[in-house]
């Protein structure tokens, strides 16, 4: 059965859904996005997301195409549309199509931002066998642009890391700039010694991480110490634990990085609970 997505205003079968060749998302990155996870047909932290999604509009002087209660009703509407359970709905707002290509920004009055969305079906989110085994990641340096905390479609350099990871051997790669960990490709990422969370204070080197902020009120409330501050690749190495969190993989311990066993070289027991915390709680509160 083909997947019903969401274009501009129309609900269509995925092969009929159509977006122009001079969409600035298409042509120039112009766009941002957001990914919500669906669990049990209900969406996590859709507030957060709606709120970050709004935040980087804003950011890029970009028309907001719809308010965040119209939003809820198409995630939902495609939720139920496509029969989804447990994946992902992927959102994306483009400066949209001016009609030509032209670097200055079209009047928006003339060239209303463009809406997608979509729903991925990912029945291993919770089952995920990664949380049992650990991830491996290798480092590579973070040659992104220095506005990380706009969440744009320009993920060239994200893929690239993920290919790097992949041809050597690894799950993914954490990104390092003057020597400290900024995040991973598409997650935060923390490491844990001596039973404190050591995870990158918020700037625009990194993306707020909508997961990153639920993990850490979940572990203050557990009586988990929490630092937020830059750590060097070489402390993520010497750590007790690592892990990663993001909206599809939730919280995942990192085992290896560049080769070397992080601890034990097993996932830890820091990760395990706040993994387990943190799918208790957004269940909790999820719509
Ligand atoms: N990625 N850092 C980067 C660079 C990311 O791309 C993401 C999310 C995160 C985690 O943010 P959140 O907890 O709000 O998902 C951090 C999404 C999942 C993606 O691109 O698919």
């Amino acid at each position: 059965m083909s997947r019903i997505v969401y274009v501009n205003g129309q609900y269509v079968p995925e092969d009929q859904a159509m977006v122009s060749i001079f969409d600035r998302g298409f042509l120039m990155a112009d766009g941002v996005y957001e990914v919500t996870t669906v669990l049990g047909g209900k969406l996590i932290d859709f507030h957060g997301h709606a709120a970050r999604l709004t935040r980087s509009l804003g950011e890029l002087e970009m028309a907001p195409p719809l308010n965040a209660e119209n939003l809820l009703q198409i995630h939902r509407e495609l939720v139920s549309r496509n029969g989804l359970d447990e994946g992902l709905i992927y959102l994306q707002v483009t400066r949209g199509a001016p009609g030509d290509r032209d670097f200055s920004f079209p009047d928006p009055a003339k060239t209303p931002s463009s809406l997608v969305m979509f729903t991925q079906s990912l029945p291993y989110l919770i089952d995920n066998p990664a949380a049992k085994r650990g991830l491996k990641v290798i480092s590579i340096d973070d040659i992104r642009w220095g506005r990380r905390d706009i969440k744009t479609v320009q993920l060239l350099y994200p893929s690239m890391g993920k290919m790097m990871a992949k041809k050597a051997g690894c799950d993914d790669a954490w990104l390092v700039e003057d020597g400290l960990v900024t995040e991973g490709t598409s997650n935060n990422a923390h490491i844990v010694k001596d039973g404190v969370i050591i995870t990158r204070h918020l700037s625009s080197d990194i993306l707020h991480g909508i997961t990153r902020a639920a993990v850490l009120r979940f572990a203050r409330s557990a009586q988990m110490k929490v630092e937020e501050r830059a750590f060097t690749l070489e402390e993520a190495k010497a750590a007790d634990e690592a892990f990663i969190t993001s909206a599809s993989a939730f919280v995942l311990p990192v085992v290896e990085i560049d080769g070397a066993p992080v601890g034990t070289g097993t996932p830890g027991p820091v990760a395990a609970k706040l993994r387990e915390i943190y799918l208790d709680e957004s269940l909790k509160t999820a719509i």
